[in-house]
């Protein structure tokens, strides 16, 4: 009888102190696990930030001068600067365009390793055909990229272009797109890597993009 109640008192000290172990390594693991998750969530904030980054850009699904649709798919393994205009732009689209062809002629056949993109903001004037004439007189190597306006409007969103059309008071009916016009240098694999302004120096652009080769 003695010999039972003790193991019992023995067995119900044992097992306060198992409960008492066990609330200390769970005290500890729950400061462990307090400590681990603060660190998680302090990563996941820089990850975050870098992936911001590579929020530009994206899948497009658009049609060339020749009128062939093409998508991001036909460009994958080389490297893209994608600028957005349109053919009636007064000046700033073509200042672009020459600043792309003065960097492609600098770059001289290491251009043809990569492949740079116009692609239109005004879809419903910018016939394929027109506006692939309108790049060429510019550069013979600038793929020029028009589509439905529902494509358009999704590849702008996707490199966040904005676009705005605007009523042409001079000339009734008419109207002029008021757009931003930065070009984006896009990695090998799809991945915005820079962007610059329309009138960057033709010789910075053509290192930034030969860095990307
Ligand atoms: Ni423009």
């Amino acid at each position: 009888m003695s010999k039972k109640t003790s193991d019992g008192k023995a067995r119900a000290s044992a097992s306060r102190i198992t409960l008492m172990l066990a609330l200390a390594v769970g005290l500890a693991a729950g400061v462990m696990s307090a400590v681990l998750l603060s660190q998680v969530q302090t990563g996941s904030g820089l990850a975050t930030t870098s992936t911001g980054r590579a929020l530009i850009g994206g899948p497009f699904s658009l049609v060339d001068a020749t009128g062939k649709r093409v998508t991001e798919k036909d460009f994958v393994g080389r490297p893209l600067l994608v600028y957005f205009g349109f053919t009636n732009c007064p000046d700033v689209c073509p200042a672009g365009l020459q600043v792309i062809a003065a960097a492609l002629d600098r770059l001289g056949d290491k251009a043809k390793e990569m492949t740079p993109i116009f692609i239109t903001v005004d879809p419903e004037r910018d016939t394929p055909e027109a506006l692939g004439k309108y790049v060429a007189s510019f550069h013979k190597g600038i793929v020029a990229l028009s589509g439905t306006p529902d494509e358009i409007a999704a590849v702008t969103k996707a490199y966040r272009v904005y676009v705005k059309k605007i009523p042409d008071e001079s000339r009734p009916g008419e109207y002029g797109v008021d757009h931003s016009a930065f070009m984006y240098l896009m990695s090998r694999s799809g991945e915005f890597v820079k962007h610059f302004p329309h009138d960057v120096d033709a010789g910075v652009l053509a290192d930034e993009i030969a860095k990307a080769l």
